[in-house]
C-alpha cells in the first residue's frame, strides 16, 4: 500500500461506472458545467482511477466536460511534477492552461474537483486565478491546514523517497521550497501565539502565502473564495496518510494534546483571513466525512457527490454559453463517444 499524502486514487466498486451514459435525442435544459479535475501525489493524469472519476461524472451528469488537469503531456514528467516543483510556477501554468483551453475558457464558469494536495493546488488558482471561474469547488482528503508530518514512502517508490529524503534535510531552505512539492504545504505551529511559526511564516513557498497567514493579506485571494457557491470538504474517516487529516477541513490539532481546534474557532476564520466565513455566511461551507483510509473512494460515494455539487444548474440559462459555443463536442456526446481529453 502506498503511505504518504498519496495519493493514488483507489477506487471500489467500479463496475456499475464503466458504463457510458444512454443516449439522448435532446441536450437537457442547462447543461452541467465543465469539470476541472486535479489529481494528487503520486498520480498521473492519465492514470485509469481518472479516468474513471472523469466517466463517473458524465455518468451521473451526461453532458459533463471532463479535464484532467496536467502539468505534462507526458505521463512520467506529470507525475514527477506531483513531487518536484515550485507550486507558484505549477499554479501559475495551470492558470495559464485553462485560460487558454478551447472549452473551459469559454464557459460561463467550471466545477473543480481535487483529490488529496490536488485540492489545495484547486484552491490555490480560485484565490490567484479564477478565471475561468470555479462555482463549485470539492476536496477530498486534502490539506488545507498543511501537514505537520512527512510519511513514508511505499517501499519501491523510488521518486518518492528522493523526495521525502531530501524534504527531511532542510525543509525551510529556499532550495527546499522551489523544488520539493510537500515541503511547500508543510506547517509549523508556534506553541505561544497558537499561530504559524516563524520559519514557516518567513519561508513557506505556497501555504503561508494561499492562507493569507502573513501580516500582508491579499483581499482578492478572500473575495474570490467569498464567490463559489460551494466548497465541500470531504476528510476520510480512517485517513492515517494525512497528518492531521482535519486539516481537509481547516482545523488545528494541537500535535501535543491531539485537542482539536475547528475552523470556525481559529483567527483564520474569525478575521476572515480567506472569505471562508463570508462563504460559511451564505451556507457555502460544507464538511463531511468520507468513510475509509485516504482516497480510498467508492463511486457511490462520488456519485452522490457528483449529483449533489455538479448537476445541471438550476439557476441558469435555460442553454449555458459554453454549450452554444461547443455544439461540437455536445454532438460528440451525443454520439456516445468520450467527449474529452481523459
Ligand atoms: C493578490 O493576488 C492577486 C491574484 O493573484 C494578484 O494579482 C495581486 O498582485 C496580489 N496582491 C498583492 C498585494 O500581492
Ligand atoms: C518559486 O517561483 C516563483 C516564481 O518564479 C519565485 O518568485 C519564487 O522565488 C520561487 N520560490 C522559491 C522558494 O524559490
Ligand atoms: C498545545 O497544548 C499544550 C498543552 O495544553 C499547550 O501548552 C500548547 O501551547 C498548545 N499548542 C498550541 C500550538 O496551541
Ligand atoms: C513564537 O511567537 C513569538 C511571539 O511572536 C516569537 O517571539 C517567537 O520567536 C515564536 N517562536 C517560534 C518558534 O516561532
Ligand atoms: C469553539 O467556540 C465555541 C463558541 O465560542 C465554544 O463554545 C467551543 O467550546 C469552542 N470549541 C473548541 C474546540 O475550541
Amino acid at each position: 500500500m502506498l503511505a504518504i499524502i498519496s495519493f493514488v486514487l483507489c477506487i471500489s466498486n467500479l463496475a456499475s461506472s464503466s458504463a457510458l451514459p444512454a443516449t439522448s435525442p435532446s441536450p437537457p435544459k442547462s447543461s452541467p458545467l465543465p469539470l476541472v479535475v486535479w489529481h494528487g501525489l503520486g498520480d498521473n493524469y492519465a492514470a485509469d482511477g481518472l479516468t474513471m472519476v472523469g466517466k463517473l461524472a458524465q455518468k451521473v451528469n451526461p453532458g459533463t466536460y471532463v479535464h484532467i488537469i496536467r502539468l505534462d503531456e507526458d505521463v512520467s514528467a506529470d507525475r514527477g511534477a506531483t513531487f518536484f516543483g515550485n507550486l507558484t510556477e505549477q499554479i501559475a501554468q495551470v492558470c495559464e492552461d485553462l485560460a487558454a483551453h478551447p472549452v473551459l475558457s469559454k464557459a460561463r464558469a467550471i466545477n473543480a474537483l481535487g483529490f488529496s494536495q490536488g485540492g489545495q493546488f484547486l484552491r490555490g488558482y480560485v484565490e490567484r486565478c479564477n478565471s475561468p471561474s470555479v462555482q463549485n469547488l470539492v476536496t477530498f482528503g486534502s490539506q488545507h491546514n498543511g501537514i505537520s508530518r512527512f510519511q513514508d514512502c511505499a517501499a519501491t517508490d523510488w521518486l518518492c523517497k528522493a523526495a521525502i529524503g531530501l524534504l527531511r534535510t532542510n525543509t525551510w531552505s529556499t532550495f527546499i521550497q522551489n523544488r520539493l512539492v510537500p515541503a511547500q504545504y508543510y506547517r509549523e505551529v508556534n506553541e505561544t501565539t497558537g499561530l504559524g511559526g516563524d520559519q514557516y511564516l518567513k519561508y513557506s513557498n505556497f501555504l503561508a502565502d494561499i492562507n493569507n497567514e502573513r501580516a500582508a493579506k491579499n483581499k482578492t485571494y478572500a473575495a474570490n473564495i467569498a464567490k463559489l457557491r460551494k466548497f465541500v470538504m470531504y476528510v476520510f474517516e480512517d485517513d492515517t496518510t494525512v497528518i492531521p487529516k482535519e486539516s481537509g477541513w481547516f482545523a488545528e490539532v494541537n500535535a501535543t494534546t491531539q485537542a482539536m481546534t475547528p475552523l470556525r474557532n481559529r483567527t483564520l476564520y474569525n478575521e476572515d483571513w480567506i472569505g471562508l466565513k463570508k462563504l460559511d455566511e451564505k451556507d457555502g461551507l460544507v464538511f463531511r466525512t468520507a468513510p475509509g483510509p485516504h482516497m480510498e473512494l467508492s463511486d457511490e460515494m462520488l456519485e452522490e457527490a457528483f449529483k449533489q455539487y455538479f448537476g445541471p444548474d438550476p439557476e441558469a440559462d435555460e442553454m449555458d454559453d459554453w454549450v452554444l459555443v461547443d455544439q461540437e463536442h455536445d454532438r460528440a456526446h451525443i454520439d456516445g463517444s468520450m467527449p474529452q481529453d481523459l
